[in-house]
């Protein structure tokens, strides 16, 4: 007798196949198939039923009314900015990141800030009512109408959403979810893409706001499938390095707000505290008078932060130098060298090149290449830039310095921050950009131009 029609499923990258295989031919990763029951349609009664059933009229976009969303602040301006200027209602959010990096924290954090004004249910199915309590007295948590249930039964998490009728659920986590209608096992796709479903339909029809946090892979990236991250409005990144303490939240994806802003916390011993000047706590550990080191801006959404370059580079004893980056793409870090090496003879090519861009900042916008050319023109020729330079502009192949965008914001942070020499490119001194009495602000139109701001150690 024949069966209901069974596939196997990649849980890693959702690829298929029809029969069960030890290794994914696409993502590579060892036993991860699972079993799916195919339910298969009548296609005759499927179009049949689509015809009686009411649809959604193509209406005129001048006639379309705009919509008016209610958002509720979470009670850290970081997040909301992350956001697109706080929490959706009927939004579903997805927050990812890698295993103790503070995903929990920051949701029982806003929970209880959210339950001063609203119902919110907290579902934990990774800790006990126990731990959630005793995470909740360091974070000095009370919260008034902060409901906690430990469970990972959908069903049963279903059951107390209509009981409690919260505006706010938050899944902690998807992949723990499962419900008795699959039979595959928690974390397989069919229960994570349920369970996800469940509950983001429950925050449409009910007027509720849902956060779902999503584990990631071993390449860092979330994990499941990409159907997730298309399922749900908004996608957050929590990052940052466990050997330092600052994270940083930024949004992949966001239907109510921009994808470029940046939300920067420091996890402390009472949990995680907002960072508003993320330009004041990355320079304050800036060393003085080394050579290497060179400040740049980089604009992450409305907000310019100011950061860090540093370099190291010291003559290789392998047979081909070593070269990292970190924070700044490493193929163009390589073309830059190129570009110094071609164009100012620097010799690059027999030493050993480190990149570091501080604060876990990335920077991923052209402004950052003169910054990071002069860290590295420092960094070979062990001149120093003074603490009071800053520097951003882009770099062509034949060693030009190109003009950048926003450049009136980099400037104003960077005279905030006490800077008093900003070099930016010539094109952008076209601009008139006021200064206050004291900044001072070089053109450059070559990269071999700014040699003149750097001093040799005997000039100190
Ligand atoms: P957690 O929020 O559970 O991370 P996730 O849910 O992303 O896996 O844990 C965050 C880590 O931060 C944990 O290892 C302990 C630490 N921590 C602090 O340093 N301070 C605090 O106040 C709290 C609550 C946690
Ligand atoms: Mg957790």
């Amino acid at each position: 007798m024949k069966g209901p029609k069974k596939i196997f499923v990649c849980r890693e990258c959702g690829s298929t196949s029809p029969k069960w295989l030890g290794k994914c031919p696409d993502c590579q990763a060892w036993d991860s198939f699972d079993e799916e029951i195919v339910e298969e349609k009548n296609e005759k009664q499927g179009i049949k039923q689509s015809r009686v059933t009411e649809y959604s009229k193509a209406e005129l976009l001048s006639e379309l009314e705009l919509p008016n969303f209610m958002r509720t602040k979470t009670g850290m301006d970081e997040l909301d900015r992350v956001l697109g200027g706080g929490l959706v209602d009927r939004s579903a959010v997805l927050l990812s990141g890698e295993p103790g990096i503070g995903k929990s924290t920051l949701l029982l954090q806003i929970s209880s800030e959210l339950a001063k004004t609203r119902r919110v249910l907290y579902v934990s199915g990774e800790e006990s009512k126990g731990q959630l309590k005793l995470r909740a007295e360091r974070l000095r948590i009370k919260g008034e109408s902060l409901y906690l249930q430990t469970e990972t039964d959908t069903e049963s998490i279903l059951s107390e959403c209509e009981r409690i009728k919260p505006d706010v659920i938050i899944i902690d986590s998807v992949q723990t979810l499962c419900s008795y209608k699959f039979s595959s096992a928690p974390g397989s796709i069919t229960q994570v893409r349920e369970g996800a479903m469940t509950f983001i339909n429950y925050a449409k029809t009910n007027g509720a706001a849902v956060f779902l946090v999503g584990h990631v892979n071993k390449e860092g990236g979330i994990s499941g499938p990409k159907f997730l991250e298309h399922m749900v409005d908004a996608v957050l990144y929590f990052e940052g390095e466990r050997t330092n303490s600052y994270r940083i939240i930024r949004a992949i994806k966001n239907r109510y707000g921009s994808t470029n802003e940046i939300g920067v916390f420091e996890m402390g011993d009472a949990g995680l505290i907002e960072i508003p000047n993320p330009s004041e706590v990355v320079m304050a550990e800036r060393p003085k008078n080394t050579s290497g080191s060179c400040a740049g801006c980089v604009i992450q959404g409305t907000r310019p932060i100011i950061t860090e370059i540093q370099s190291l580079v010291a003559k290789s004893v392998y047979p081909t130098a070593k070269r990292t980056s970190d924070g700044f793409d490493y193929n163009r870090m390589c073309l830059l060298i190129a570009v110094l090496e071609k164009r100012m003879g620097l010799k690059f090519y027999e030493n050993d090149i480190y990149l570091n861009v501080a604060g876990g900042l990335h920077l991923d916008e052209p402004s950052a290449d003169l910054s990071i050319a002069m860290a590295l023109i420092s960094g070979i020729t062990d001149r120093i830039i003074s603490d009071d330079i800053i520097a951003f502009g882009e770099i062509g192949l034949s060693g030009e310095v190109r003009a950048v965008s926003h450049i009136d914001y980099r400037v104003k942070e960077a005279v905030r921050l006490g800077f008093t020499k900003i070099i930016i490119p010539k094109k952008n001194l076209a601009k008139h950009l006021s200064v206050p009495k004291g900044v001072e602000l070089c053109g450059v139109g070559n990269i071999y131009e700014v040699l003149v701001h750097m001093k040799t150690r005997a000039a100190e």
